[in-house]
C-alpha cells in the first residue's frame, strides 16, 4: 500500500505575506483506500507477476552502471510494482520554507519510495540520510531527486533575471548560474526550478522579474546560457543540476497582470511569441520543464494535451520529465475543467505532467484510475520512465550522494562574489546622464546619500532569495563607504520609507542635501512588490518617494536617481526632476562594491533595457516588436506622448560609441545563402567599456503581418577608449527570416528585408 505521506490536513502558509489557506486533505482518506484496498492489490500481484517474466526476458541490470541507460529503465520499470511507480510520481516538500510558505516534513515522514522532494534544508547531511533511507530502505533503492528554487542564487545572490538579461551578456548568465549549480549542488540539490522563460510585456505582472524581458529572442538567448550554466556539459559530473524551464506556457499573459490569472493567447502568438524560448531551451537539453497556473485559452497549462504532450513530447521530442507548478492539479478544480481531484488527476496525468508537485493527487487517485481503465498502464510506465530518465542521467544511481565540505568551502567564495558583481554592474542600465552628472568625480565633495535603498539588504536581493541572506549582502552604504573613502563626504538620511505616509525624515534629508554638492537618491521597491503574487496595478513608486524627490528638487542640487525595482517603472513625473536616472534592479549579494563602482566610474555602465518603461501603467501593453497599427501616426493615447519612456534596448555609458554604416556582403541572398552583416563601432571617448550591439529584422510585408522590427542576434564587446571593433551577425534566411504559423509551421518568403541597428536600417532583398 502506498504509504500516507501527510497528516490529514495541513495549512500551507503564503509565502507573500498573505496567508494563502491551502487544506491538503486527500491523502489519508483511510476509507477511499480502504475501498479500494482490494482492486489495487489483486493489480498489484498481477504487475508482479509481468514483472517477473519481464525480468527473465531483459539482459540488462538497472544497476550496472555500465549498461545502456534505456535498457536499465526497461528493467528497473519491469520490476517496479503500480504503487511504486505512482510514488516515483510524488513530489512532496522537506524542511523549513525559507518563505513562510509551507511547513515542512520531518526526514523520518519521508517515505524512502517517494520520487522527489523540494528540498528546502541547506544541510547536505540530511539529504544524504534520506538519500540513503530511498536507497536502503526502499524495495528497490530508487534515488530520490531533490529540487529547489535557486533562481538567481543559492547563497550568493546574483541579480534577478530580469537585470541579467539587461547586462545582455550570456556568458555571465552562463558563469552565474553553474555557481549557483555548484552551492546547490553541495547542499543537497539535483535540480533547480529555473529558468522562467515567459516572455513578458505587462510590467504589472510582478512575475516579470523572474525571466528574461519582453523579446522571445532574447528569453532564448538567456534560456540557453542558464540551461548550460546550471546543467554543464554532462549531467553526470558533480555540481550540475538539472534545469527545469517555466512555466509552460503563456503565464505571463495572465490578464491585466494578476498573477494566476486566465490567459487569452491566441495560437499565432503561443508559436511565435511564447514557444521559442522553450524549445530553444529543450534543444539546450533542459531535463525537466514546469507546467504554469494559468488557464491558456479555456484548457489549463496544467492539463493541455496539446502543449505539454503533442508539442513538447512528440513535435520537440524532449525526453525528460514535466513537474506540475505548485498545486496546480488541485488548480484544475479551481479552474473549473475537473470537477474534484480525481478528474484533476485524470487531466494533468493524461495531458503530460509526469510529476505532481505537493498535491498527493497523484497518489490518491491514480491507482483508482488505473484500476478503473482510465489511465492506461503504458502511460504510467511512460511517466515513470521519464522520470528515472532524469535520475540516470544525472547519475544518482551510481552516486546518490553530495559531498559534504564545510559551509566556507561552500558559498560566498570569491571567485563567486567576483562574478555577481560583474553581473550587477553589468545589468545596470544608466536611463539618463544629463551635463555628464555621472560618473562623481572630484566636482563632489559632499555627497547626500538619501533613500531606504540605502542601508537596505533585504529587498535588495529581490523575489526568490534562494538562501541568501541579508547579512551577506554588501550594502549600498557600505559600498559607498569603502568607494568614496578619502574622496567624499557622504550625509546619509533615511528620507521615507517604502510607503506610508510619514514625512518626518524629509527635514533631516533636505538638511543632507543642502549641505552637499549632489544628492545620491536610492528609491525602489520592496521585494515582494514583484514576484509571485507581487502584482500591482500601478507600477508607479508609491507617492511617499515621489514627494521626497519633489521636496529635493527644491534645493536645486543636482539628483542622481538610482532606481532598485523587479519591473519597468513608470517614471513619468520623477523623470523631469532627476539629472541622472539608474536602474540597478535588485542586484543581489554584491549590490554595495557594484553600485559604487558604477557611481565613481569604476564600472563603466553597460546595461541596456529588456522590456520597455511605459510613460504610464496605462500604457501597457507597450514592447518595441508590436505589430504595426494601420495608422501609425493616429489611436495613441492623447495625453501622453506616443513614445514610451524608454524604449527596449535604450541605455547609456559613459564613453561614446560611433557606429560605422552597416556594411552587408551582399545586397541579395537566396535562402540557402548565408548574409554576412557587419558594424564597426569606435569607443570615441575617454573610458574603456562594453558595448551590446542589438541586431533586429524586419520583414515589411508577408502573408502573416511581422512586427515592426524584431530581435535576431546580440553580441557584447569590450571596447577600449580609442578602439574599435568589428561585430558581426551571419544572416540565415532559414533561420532568421523565416517565421511560424498559427500551427508551428515555418514559412520563408523572399522579398525585401532590412537590417537594423539603432537609427540605421539596411535593405536586402531574399530572391527565390
Ligand atoms: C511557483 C514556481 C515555483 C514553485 C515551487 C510556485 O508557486 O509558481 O515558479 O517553482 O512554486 O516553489
Amino acid at each position: 500500500m502506498i504509504k500516507p505521506l501527510l497528516k490529514p490536513m495541513k495549512i500551507k502558509l503564503h509565502r507573500f505575506f498573505n496567508y494563502r489557506l491551502n487544506i491538503l486533505d486527500p491523502i489519508s482518506k483511510s476509507i477511499k483506500i480502504t475501498q479500494m484496498k482490494k482492486i489495487i492489490f489483486a493489480l498489484s500481484a498481477i504487475i508482479m507477476i509481468t514483472c517477473a517474466e519481464n525480468t527473465k526476458n531483459n539482459t540488462s541490470d538497472y544497476k550496472d552502471k555500465n549498461a545502456p541507460i534505456e535498457d536499465r529503465i526497461e528493467h528497473l520499470i519491469s520490476l517496479m510494482t503500480l504503487d511504486e511507480k505512482i510514488m516515483q510520481m510524488n513530489q512532496w516538500t522537506y524542511g523549513k520554507n525559507a518563505n513562510p510558505n509551507n511547513i515542512g516534513e520531518k526526514m523520518r515522514e519521508v517515505s524512502p519510495e517517494i520520487g522527489s522532494l523540494l528540498y528546502r534544508s541547506t544541510n547536505p547531511e540530511y539529504r544524504n540520510q534520506i538519500q540513503k533511507k530511498a536507497m536502503t530502505e526502499s524495495r528497490l533503492g530508487i534515488p530520490i531527486i531533490f529540487g529547489f528554487d535557486a533562481i538567481h542564487g543559492y547563497r550568493t545572490i546574483f541579480p534577478i533575471p530580469l537585470a541579467q538579461a539587461s547586462s545582455w551578456n550570456t556568458e555571465l548568465v552562463r558563469e552565474s548560474s553553474a555557481i549557483t549549480a555548484k552551492e546547490s549542488w553541495l547542499s543537497g540539490l539535483d535540480w533547480t526550478f529555473s529558468p522562467m522563460v515567459d516572455v513578458a510585456r505587462d510590467a504589472r505582472w510582478g512575475r516579470v522579474s523572474e525571466g528574461y524581458g519582453e523579446d522571445t529572442y532574447a528569453n532564448s538567448a538567456f534560456a540557453v546560457a542558464a540551461v548550460q550554466g546550471y546543467q554543464g556539459s554532462n549531467l553526470n559530473e558533480k555540481y550540475t543540476i538539472a534545469a527545469c524551464l517555466k512555466h509552460f506556457i503563456g503565464y505571463s499573459l495572465s490578464e491585466g497582470g494578476r498573477d494566476y490569472h486566465y490567459s487569452d493567447v491566441s495560437n499565432q502568438t503561443l508559436w511565435e511569441t511564447f514557444m521559442p524560448p522553450f524549445e530553444a531551451g529543450v534543444n539546450a537539453g533542459a531535463a525537466t520543464l514546469m507546467s504554469g497556473f494559468n488557464d491558456i485559452s479555456g484548457i489549463p497549462a496544467s492539463a493541455n494535451h496539446y502543449t505539454l504532450t503533442e508539442v513538447l513530447k512528440e513535435k520537440w521530442k524532449h525526453d525528460g520529465f514535466v513537474v506540475s507548478d505548485w498545486g496546480s492539479v488541485r488548480n484544475l478544480v479551481e479552474q473549473s475543467v475537473a470537477k474534484d481531484l480525481k478528474e484533476a488527476t485524470q487531466k494533468a496525468f493524461m495531458a503530460g505532467i509526469e510529476m505532481d508537485m505537493v498535491d498527493n493527487a497523484y497518489v490518491d487517485y491514480l491507482p483508482e484510475l488505473v484500476a478503473e481503465g482510465k489511465v492506461p498502464m503504458e502511460s504510467i510506465d511512460e511517466a515513470v520512465r521519464r522520470i528515472l530518465r532524469v535520475k540516470m542521467k544525472l547519475g544518482l544511481f551510481e552516486n546518490p550522494y553530495v559531498d559534504v565540505v564545510s559551509e566556507e568551502e561552500r558559498y560566498l567564495l570569491p571567485e563567486y562574489l567576483e562574478v555577481a558583481e560583474e553581473l550587477a554592474s553589468e545589468s545596470f542600465v544608466l536611463l539618463k546622464n544629463e551635463n555628464e552628472t555621472l560618473p562623481i568625480t572630484s566636482k563632489y565633495k559632499n555627497l547626500a546619500i538619501i533613500g531606504p535603498m540605502v542601508k537596505d539588504s533585504v529587498h535588495i536581493m529581490g523575489f526568490w532569495e534562494g538562501m541568501g541572506r541579508p547579512e551577506d549582502v554588501k550594502t549600498i552604504y557600505e559600498g559607498l563607504e569603502k568607494e568614496f573613502k578619502n574622496k567624499a563626504t557622504l550625509n546619509y538620511a533615511l528620507g521615507c520609507d517604502y510607503d506610508g505616509d510619514d514625512t518626518s525624515g524629509f527635514d533631516a534629508a533636505l538638511q543632507a542635501a543642502n549641505n552637499s554638492d549632489a544628492i545620491v537618491l536610492f528609491l525602489g521597491e520592496k521585494r515582494h512588490w514583484s514576484g509571485e503574487n507581487g502584482s500591482r496595478s500601478t507600477i508607479a513608486l508609491p507617492k511617499i518617494q515621489e514627494d521626497l524627490v519633489a521636496a529635493l528638487r527644491k534645493t536645486n542640487k543636482p539628483i542622481i536617481l538610482m532606481l532598485s525595482s523587479g519591473r519597468p517603472l513608470e517614471l513619468i513625473r520623477l523623470e523631469k526632476m532627476a539629472d541622472a536616472i539608474v536602474e540597478i534592479w535588485q542586484p543581489g549579494t554584491m549590490a554595495g562594491p557594484a553600485v559604487a563602482g558604477l557611481l565613481s566610474g569604476r564600472h563603466n555602465p553597460s546595461g541596456k533595457l529588456p522590456m520597455t518603461f511605459p510613460q504610464t501603467t496605462g500604457q501597457i501593453p507597450i514592447y518595441y516588436n508590436m505589430r504595426q497599427a494601420a495608422r501609425p501616426t493616429l489611436g495613441h493615447y492623447q495625453d501622453i506622448p506616443r513614445d514610451p519612456l524608454y524604449w527596449f534596448g535604450h541605455g547609456l555609458s559613459y564613453t561614446t560609441y560611433d557606429y560605422s554604416a552597416i556594411k552587408l556582403s551582399s545586397k541579395k541572398i537566396t535562402k540557402d545563402q548565408t548574409l554576412i552583416a557587419e558594424v564597426e563601432v569606435t569607443n570615441s571617448g575617454n573610458l574603456d567599456g562594453k558595448e551590446s550591439v542589438l541586431w533586429f529584422l524586419k520583414d515589411p510585408f508577408a502573408s502573416i503581418s511581422r512586427p515592426i522590427k524584431e530581435l535576431k542576434h546580440f553580441e557584447k564587446k569590450s571596447i577600449k577608449a580609442g578602439e574599435k571593433v568589428v561585430y558581426r551577425f551571419e544572416i540565415k534566411p532559414e533561420r532568421d527570416l523565416s517565421f511560424v504559423d498559427s500551427q508551428g509551421n515555418r514559412h520563408l518568403e523572399s522579398g525585401d528585408f532590412y537590417v537594423i541597428i539603432n537609427d540605421q536600417k539596411v535593405h536586402f532583398e531574399l530572391v527565390e
